[in-house]
């Protein structure tokens, strides 16, 4: 999901530092179903959304039998005034996929057992993670116009002061 400037240098990201199997951008996609089928051809058993519109489209054609889709976000239908539909929905059926979504709110009460589980597996090296730095308040302006280009390549993270 990362824009033509920093694609290549963040599908390398992805895949040989975070760890993932496959990463394409889709902004160089015409196709995403052809793209998802191309990347994932015995079909997706858990898709976890962030994008909704058309990229949650392509997974539902492309999921398996009794897959499982976890809805988080759909940041590609930011413009509530146009909203895009989805055309694939009979595959729920036909494919028997359990979708549902959650909100980070409802787990609140766990926020201290996930804490201690990440800083564990963040210390031993299981979790990584990417910031984008950006120092002072006088770049937070241009640090948060970049974020809707795609110019930040992991968490974009204002510094403030060195403390
Ligand atoms: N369920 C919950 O409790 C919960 C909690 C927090 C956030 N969320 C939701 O989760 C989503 C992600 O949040 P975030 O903080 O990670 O956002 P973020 O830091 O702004 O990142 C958004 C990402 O989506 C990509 N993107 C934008 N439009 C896209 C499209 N049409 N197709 C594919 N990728 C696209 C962007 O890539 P480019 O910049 O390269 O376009 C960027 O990598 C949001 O929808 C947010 O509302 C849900």
């Amino acid at each position: 999901m990362f824009n033509n400037l920093n694609g290549s240098y963040q599908i390398d990201l992805l895949k040989n530092k975070l760890g993932f199997d496959e990463a394409f951008n889709y902004k160089e996609e015409p196709d995403l179903k052809a793209a998802l089928k191309r990347y994932f051809p015995q079909g997706i058993d858990i898709y976890f959304d962030n994008v909704g519109g058309e990229m949650l489209d392509a997974a539902l054609l492309n999921m398996r039998i009794h897959g499982r889709i976890a809805v988080c976000g759909a940041v590609s239908q930011k413009d509530v005034s146009k909203p895009r539909g989805l055309y694939n929905w009979l595959n729920l059926i036909t494919k028997r996929i359990r979708i549902e979504g959650f909100l980070q709110n409802d787990y609140l009460h766990l926020y201290p057992s996930f804490m201690e589980h990440v800083i564990s597996n963040y210390k031993e090296g299981k979790i990584v993670y990417v910031e984008d730095m950006s120092e002072g308040l006088e770049s937070a302006a241009a640090a948060l116009v970049g974020i809707f280009s795609g110019k930040n390549v992991g968490k974009q993270v204002i510094r403030v002061a060195h403390e």
